[in-house]
């Protein structure tokens, strides 16, 4: 039986009538540009999350770049995140001017290690004439930029407490984890997008809550900045034809709005129905004696109790010799993906960086290791166990 790694299909089908109602009736206003529906999924969203303040934006990528102009971030500046992660991560902060500095991941979790990230601050970078911190190539730190990959929100205590001691401020790369919870010990349950100082989600299609096209939003604490994303998502014009500021066509459309709100009150059974999918796939992975020949994500937040405590955005196991892995699932029918084959250190565009390879060795070592497999919320219990045994088949082999 062949299993595709996503069949957005299969969720269409739960929310067509209510996304046709929507469409019809955004159709017969012919107000296509931000207005009502756009303020619906803002505040949808606020409420969801527990944010301050949402910005509808046109992209995931067009919220980082909003937010890195918003906050003035550019030449002369340095913003702190990972090298292992989606390229808009650190394609936005050299984008604007700025320097993307990489600290290495985790390998259990692979989010951003505070202990690599305090390294940074205390001995890659140094008090500027100022007193502000400075990287070792004289650019002044304004943000540490953690990335929730997969659905899992990264070590935010250690992370916010090291920001606070340095007063950097936190963006938070939520583009995968809409939804996820985060069980602070210093505070409550928080939830992705509502731990920083600002935040950007992703909806692009195959995301957890994906529009029908290129779909994002950034959410903040603070009036001022979300003031400003707002100006800047709309070519920095405050009142008509009078620009403020040079901002962008960042705007979220009226069309993906309408999708996006009927989709999110699904949004926590799908995330249920991902979590149970990983549970069956460690079941039966127990069962093909296959544990001591991959590695399974991890749920460093499972016993806490917070609901959604991982999202599994994707389902990504670490598995050896896992390129001729991949061609023996993908020979069997079986959807898998590589999320992410070359480290951003390690890429073309980022070589006037001077990195190389070694850099970073977690992150070099999961690009090698790191395999996604189906774990889409309609996928059934059968259709788990044949990816299992493919799985299995394609490690024997
Ligand atoms: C971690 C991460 N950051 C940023 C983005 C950029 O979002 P978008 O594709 O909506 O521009 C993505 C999307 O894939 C992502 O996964």
């Amino acid at each position: 039986m062949a299993v595709p790694l996503l069949d957005l299909r299969l969720q269409y089908v739960q929310v067509k009538d209510d996304v046709q109602r929507r469409m019809a009736a955004l159709c017969d206003s012919q107000q296509f540009i931000l207005g009502a529906p756009v303020e619906e999924i803002e505040a949808a969203v606020r409420d969801y999350t527990g944010c301050g303040h949402a910005i509808g934006m046109s992209s995931g990528t067009d919220a980082l770049l909003a937010i890195l102009m918003a906050m003035g971030i550019g030449r002369g500046d340095a913003v702190i995140t990972t090298p292992y992660t989606f390229f808009a991560t650190a394609g936005c902060i050299q984008r604007v001017g700025a320097e993307p500095v990489f600290v290495d991941i985790d390998s259990a979790t692979y989010n951003m290690d505070p202990a690599k990230l305090e390294e940074c601050l205390r001995k890659k970078c140094r008090s500027g004439p100022d007193g502000r911190l400075v990287t070792s190539a004289g650019n002044r730190v304004r943000a540490i930029m953690p990335v929730h990959l997969f659905g899992c929100v990264c070590d935010m205590d250690r992370i916010s407490a090291l920001a606070a001691e340095f007063d950097i401020p936190v963006i938070e790369d939520a583009a995968q984890a809409i939804g996820a919870d985060y069980p602070s010990k210093d505070t409550k349950t928080l939830r992705a997008g509502a731990i920083g100082e600002v935040s950007y989600f992703s909806f692009f299609p195959s995301k957890n809550l994906g529009a029908f096209g290129d779909a994002g939003m950034a959410t903040c604490r603070d009036e001022g900045l979300a003031a400003e994303i707002r100006l800047m998502r709309n070519h920095g014009m405050g009142a008509q034809y009078h620009h403020e500021k040079v901002g962008g066509n960042f705007r979220l459309d009226a069309l993906q709005a309408v999708i996006l709100s009927a989709k999110l009150p699904h949004l926590d059974a799908w995330h249920a129905a991902r979590r149970r999918n990983a549970a069956l796939y460690r079941e039966e992975f127990t069962k093909l004696g296959l544990l001591d020949r991959i590695t399974f994500p991890v749920e460093p937040y499972a016993a806490s109790g917070a609901k959604n405590h991982h999202v599994y955005h994707q389902y990504v196991v670490r598995v050896p010799h896992r390129d001729k892995v991949r061609a023996a699932l993908t020979a069997a029918g079986i959807g898998c993906a590589v999320y992410y084959p070359v480290p951003l250190h390690l890429q073309e565009c980022f070589a006037s960086l001077g990195h190389s390879e070694g850099d970073f060795p977690e992150s070099e070592k999961a690009a090698r290791e790191s395999l996604a497999l189906p774990i889409y919320p309609e996928l059934t219990p059968e259709q788990v166990r044949e990816v299992a045994g493919a799985l299995a088949k394609a490690l024997m082999s």
